[in-house]
């Protein structure tokens, strides 16, 4: 049997009663089962009481999937809420009935019900599953988990580990305020927490050996929150964005991970055995220390491995950028976004009104308020699109496209020296981004803003491709 396509924990810990059913010599992958549930998960620490969540399985994040590049993914999702749900599968180019939204590529998970998730993932590579119903709440109270697609040969390090990043708002007892989708929410910043943890823990202290080297596949879970990481004296090497790998480079900067966002780094433990370092963000006006690693006693050698980790390049359809269909995108609304009136409903209406429905922003000056509104964007499978995103509102956006990796070329007309993929790009206040891509994938695809708030918030629409 082949180790490596057990779906298991990484790193230290593991998980009672979760095991994959697995027939020896099989070639058929087998199939796990998720069930999304209520849970108690120890958040804060042991001063604070567990905090209810729901999980799949019960946990936060789900026990991460981890198959072979080339291997297939058999999940069954039984529903055991009493809500209903699905699961996305964030990144993967997949076909569009496994996409896993609720009311646009599947009916809802009802509860007592499952629903059975096949692909075979094109791309290795840093992923992750959430639910798509009610998101702002569902991943909110903690149903996500990563996904990983490893390299057919992984380079050689000696650890691969996951930090999912989340964000949460408690209250003094640690149990999650249940304000969720709130009006300032929604209009503002999203749902930004009182509580950052990696791995569903608060303030942990990584254990880590002088030497060492890792990989550190960072997964932004949060409802909302960015993320601006710097290693203290630490050079990380970034090696993929958003699941696809890019030629590395040396981050000079803290490293921007936004909300459903990820990036691959290599981490070379240069630190003195017994000293401690912080893991910093600074994407808003004060930083705190996400975590710590605590270097053990004894180093793990001496000098740190030198040897220079580069992945395969993405193989994905490249744009033909002879022939692309423009298309300009202007994300407009929110507080201080000064959006006067916009299209609800297929009706002019003014903000104010728009407003006291809930909503608050538009794109393209239509409030993506329903699944079965107009397309944004209706193209013919194989044509070459290309993106302007701009962000006229006071708010950044981490802009997010199911069923396809986008080539992103330039940020405000400055031409980017290598492009590179990506499928949820954070687009700052005031900033554009021009994107392109092959519309390869047929179906009905949404294109959202990942602040979960503001999709609630009609900043979404959709794609179709036919
Ligand atoms: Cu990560 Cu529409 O989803
Ligand atoms: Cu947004």
């Amino acid at each position: 049997m082949d180790k490596r396509s057990f779906l298991q924990w990484v790193g230290a810990t593991t998980v009672a009663g979760w095991l994959p059913r697995v027939k020896a010599k099989s070639t058929i992958h087998p199939s796990v089962e998720l069930t999304t549930r209520p849970g108690k998960v120890k958040l804060v620490g042991p001063a604070f009481p567990a905090t209810d969540v729901w999980g799949f399985n019960g946990q936060v994040p789900g026990a991460p999937l981890r198959i072979r590049h080339g291997n297939a993914l058999d999940v069954i999702v039984k529903n055991e809420l009493t809500v209903p749900t699905a699961v996305h599968w964030h990144g993967i180019r997949l076909p569009n009935a496994m996409d896993g939204v609720a009311g646009l590529t599947q009916a809802p998970i009802q509860p007592g019900d499952t629903f059975r998730y096949q692909f075979v993932p094109p791309d290795a590579g840093t992923f992750w599953y959430h639910s798509h119903v009610n998101a702002y709440e569902q991943i909110g109270r903690g149903l996500y988990g990563p996904l990983i697609i490893e390299e057919a040969d992984p380079p050689t390090v000696d650890r691969d580990l996951i930090w999912m990043i989340d964000d949460w708002r408690l209250l003094d007892d640690a149990s999650i305020s249940n304000d969720f989708g709130a009006g300032h929410d929604r209009s503002h910043a999203g749902r930004i927490g009182n509580v950052p943890t990696v791995n569903g823990r608060f303030r942990d202290l990584i254990k880590v050996h002088s030497g060492e080297r890792l990989r550190l596949r960072i997964i932004n879970a949060s409802n909302a929150r960015n993320f601006a990481l710097s290693f203290s004296d630490l050079t990380p090497s970034v090696i993929a964005i958003d699941g696809q790998a890019i030629r590395p480079y040396q981050a000079q900067e803290p490293i921007i991970v936004g909300a459903s966002g990820r990036v691959d780094i290599i981490l070379d433990m240069t630190g003195e055995p017994g000293s401690t370092s912080p893991v910093v963000d600074s994407f808003y006006r004060e930083p705190f220390d996400l975590t710590r690693f605590v270097y053990e006693k004894i180093p793990l050698r001496e000098s740190v491995l030198s040897e220079r980790i580069e992945l395969d390049l993405p193989n994905l359809p490249e744009p033909d950028l002879s022939n692309l269909m423009m298309h300009d995108i202007t994300i407009a609304g929110g507080a201080m976004g000064g959006l006067r009136r916009a299209k609800f409903n297929g009706e002019w209406m003014g903000l104010r009104e728009i407003a006291q429905q809930g909503y608050a922003w538009a794109i393209n000056d239509v409030v993506g308020n329903r699944l079965d509104m107009p397309p944004l964007i209706d193209t013919k499978q194989g044509t070459s699109v290309e993106l302007t995103i701009s962000n006229s509102t006071a708010f950044p956006h981490p802009m997010h496209l199911h069923g396809h990796h986008m080539k992103l070329l330039s940020i405000d007309g400055e031409p980017l020296p290598e492009p590179r993929w990506v499928d949820s790009p954070l687009i700052m206040p005031g900033q554009s981004m021009v994107l392109a891509f092959v519309a390869d994938n047929p179906g009905d695809w949404l294109f959202h803003c990942h602040a979960l708030e503001h999709h609630a918030a009609g900043l979404g629409a959709l794609v179709r491709i036919t």
